[in-house]
This record gives C-alpha cells, sequence and structure tokens, in this order.
C-alpha cells in the first residue's frame, strides 16, 4: 500500500493507495474521528449495487451509519439533490461529530464533499474514490455543484479528513469511464516537468492497458503532481489553476451540450487539444500537437469540437469561467511539456480557433 500526506495550507491528510485496502477504512475512521457519532455513506446509484451493501456491512459492526443514495451521473450535481442529501442528514440527526463518506466517483465526491462543507458549518468526510477520475477530484478539496449557466459554479475548498483509494474498484469500471479519467492523468502528464508525459506515450497505446502496475504507478504519479501543486496553493490563487488546463474550454461543452451528455474527461482532451492550438496560434507553443493528437485519436478521444455547438454560445460560456478577471477570458496555456502558464486571450483569437476546430466532423 501506498501512503502519502496531503498537505495544503488549511489541512494534512492521509491518502492510501493500494489494492483490496479497503478493510482498512474502519481504522482509518478511527484515526482521524474516533468520536464519531454517525456515519453517512453518500454514494450513487450504480456504485451502490455494486459496493453499497459490502461497504454498510463492513462499517455497520462498528458504527451507527445510514446512506444516501443519488443517481448517477453528472446531472446529480445540482441544487436539488444537494439540498436532498441535507434534508436526509438533519433527518438521521448527524451532529457535529458525524462523517460523511463519498463513495463514487467525481460527481459522488464533489456533492457530498459541498455537503460536509456546508453541514452545521462544515463536518468531517472521507473520499472513497471508485473512478480513475477521481485520482484528481478526491485530492485538493474543490467541492461543488453546477448551476444551469455552468460547471462547478457553485462550491467550496473543504479538505476530505482522508483518502482512500482501493484500485480494486476500477476494475468494473466501464471503458468509457476509464478514458474519461485517463484524460485527466494526460493533463497531469502536460503540466509536469517530468518525464510522466513520455512514460504514459510509451506505456499505453490502448485504454486496454490500463490495468495492474501500469494503471497503479499512473494513478500514483496523478496524485504526486497534483499533491504537488495544492501544496503550493491551496485556494487556487496562482499555480493551482495549472490543474484547470483544458478545462475553459471543456467546462463550457459540458454545459452547453447539457450535464452527462459528454463525459468530463472527453470534454477536458478537446479542451486540451484546443489550448495547444491556442498557444501556437499566438506563437507561444513549442508542443507537438499533430503527435498528441494522433495518440489520442488512437486511444479513441475525439479532439475536434462537434460542430453543432455555437462557437458565439461556447465563448458566452467560456466567459463565465471562474479564471477570468475582468470578463476576459483567461486560460491556460503550455509553453511546452511542464511549462503551463495562464495568458488573457482574446476573443478574437479563441473565435479563430474554435472554428478552426470543429470543422472536422466529430466521429
Ligand atoms: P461519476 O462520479 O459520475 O462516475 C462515472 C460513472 O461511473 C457513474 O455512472 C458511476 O455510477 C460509475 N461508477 C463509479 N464507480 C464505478 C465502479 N467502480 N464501477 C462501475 N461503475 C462505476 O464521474 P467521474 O468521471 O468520476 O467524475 C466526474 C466529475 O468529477 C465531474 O463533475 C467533474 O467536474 C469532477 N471533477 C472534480 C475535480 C475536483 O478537483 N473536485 C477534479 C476533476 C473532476
Ligand atoms: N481539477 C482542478 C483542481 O483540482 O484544481
Amino acid at each position: 500500500m501506498y501512503l502519502t500526506q496531503i498537505q495544503t495550507s488549511s489541512k494534512m491528510y492521509p491518502l492510501f493507495l493500494g489494492k483490496s485496502i479497503i478493510p482498512q477504512l474502519p481504522l482509518v475512521i478511527r484515526q482521524v474521528k474516533p468520536n464519531v457519532s454517525k456515519i453517512m455513506i453518500i454514494t450513487d446509484q450504480q456504485v451502490d449495487v455494486m459496493y453499497g451493501m459490502k461497504l454498510t456491512s463492513l462499517l455497520s459492526k462498528s458504527f451507527s451509519i445510514c446512506k444516501y443514495v443519488m443517481p448517477k451521473g453528472e446531472k446529480s450535481k445540482n441544487f436539488m439533490e444537494f439540498y436532498k442529501c441535507l434534508t436526509f442528514a438533519l433527518e438521521q440527526k448527524l451532529d457535529r461529530q458525524s462523517l460523511i463518506i463519498a463513495l463514487g466517483g467525481g460527481v459522488v465526491g464533489d456533492l457530498a464533499g459541498f455537503v460536509a462543507a456546508s453541514y452545521m458549518r462544515g463536518i468531517s468526510w472521507i473520499q472513497v474514490p471508485t473512478t480513475l477520475l477521481a485520482h484528481d477530484s478526491a485530492v485538493g478539496g474543490k467541492v461543488a455543484i453546477n448551476h444551469p449557466l455552468g460547471k462547478n459554479l457553485i462550491g467550496a475548498f473543504y479538505q476530505p479528513d482522508a483518502v482512500l483509494y482501493d484500485i480494486d474498484f476500477l476494475y468494473t469500471l466501464p471503458k468509457k469511464e476509464l478514458k474519461s479519467g485517463f484524460a485527466e492523468l494526460i493533463k497531469h502528464a502536460l503540466i509536469s516537468k517530468d518525464s510522466f508525459y513520455e512514460w504514459l506515450k510509451n506505456n499505453v497505446c490502448s485504454i486496454d492497458d490500463l490495468k495492474e502496475d501500469t494503471l497503479a504507478y499512473a494513478i500514483r504519479k496523478g496524485i504526486e503532481i497534483k499533491a504537488s501543486i495544492i501544496k503550493e496553493d491551496e485556494k487556487e490563487n496562482d499555480i493551482r489553476t495549472y490543474l484547470n488546463f483544458g478545462h475553459t474550454l471543456g467546462h463550457a461543452i459540458e454545459a452547453e451540450k447539457g450535464y452527462g451528455e459528454i463525459s468530463h474527461g472527453e470534454a477536458v482532451v478537446i479542451g486540451m487539444v484546443f489550448a495547444l492550438r491556442i498557444g501556437r496560434e499566438m506563437q507561444i507553443s513549442d508542443i507537438n500537437i499533430d503527435e498528441l493528437e494522433q495518440w489520442l485519436t488512437y486511444l479513441g478521444y475525439n479532439t475536434r469540437i462537434c460542430p453543432s455547438l455555437s462557437s458565439n454560445r461556447l465563448i458566452e460560456r467560456m466567459k463565465q469561467d471562474k479564471k477570468n478577471k475582468s470578463n476576459q477570458i483567461h486560460m491556460v496555456i503550455l509553453k511546452n511539456v511542464g511549462s503551463p502558464m495562464m495568458m488573457n486571450v482574446d476573443e478574437s483569437i479563441i473565435s479563430t480557433v474554435l472554428k478552426a476546430s470543429s470543422q472536422i466532423v466529430e466521429r
């Protein structure tokens, strides 16, 4: 098992990563919350069917527990589910000594974390991630719900008390979800100075290669890269913005298509290629985009914008991004692999590159 301490300016907490480590959860709970009064598990229907019983029987031997199950998918990251979770917590009489466990992917983690941040002004919570994407979402304490006007616009920075990531969960993950999560690994690789990007290209020629040691190593690297950034900048005043590489357009596509119509990772891939093309248009970037696109296409990603999406509407969405300043689009550009930077980008450049990026019809 790999154990590391995630360090941020507000909190330090352990992250456990390994195979078949879920039986360690009761021990972890006792360590981080010795006097826990009640545990509320928050999960989604899909994960509940697969793992809900297992977790309930593991925890009910030692703790008083209750469980809230939400519909699966991005559409659940909304005000209504947030409200229902809080109501359930009140009905179940959770108090300030209670603990929330987020069992699921990024959707469950983001929502459950926001519930934990808000309930009685904040109670403890533990992330038990079950998707590949959650190597990213479970670390760093960004918790949020979506608003019809934009992704993750309502939320908080609220670090969990621990993260327990059992790789065994990933064996039941559909390929589409592995692909979505792998996109965030590629993001971490592209913004990082070490040789992780080269390693990924050399070791992952197909999503089916994401097994056993390759998967475990890649997850660990992704977490290490993220942890090193949030250690320096927890609240996204500086280098944490680099973690949003590909997200300015990615979030706009997700919102414009309708939440859940495209996976987060698939949208981020289109956003990363777009950001690289912006860098090339502005003569800042030196990256071999063709080679990257070739690899991404080989892995089964679509790298171009669906032509049915309106450029003007995408630009309006991008203008609502949290990173913007004075209504100007402020996005992450890469000078090279491992050299991200924030740039204000003129709307005319965005528009030109958007049009060029959506010329090829989506496969
Ligand atoms: P998700 O939580 O919706 O999970 C994807 C699907 O996989 C769901 O249908 C779920 O039921 C199913 N699933 C989960 N675990 C499974 C398993 N082990 N076996 C079989 N099926 C399983 O989505 P996600 O891709 O994990 O997360 C996406 C969300 O994460 C987005 O909302 C995104 O904005 C957010 N995110 C947050 C951060 C952050 O820092 N907080 C970072 C990146 C992404
Ligand atoms: N996924 C972006 C961040 O954690 O900052």
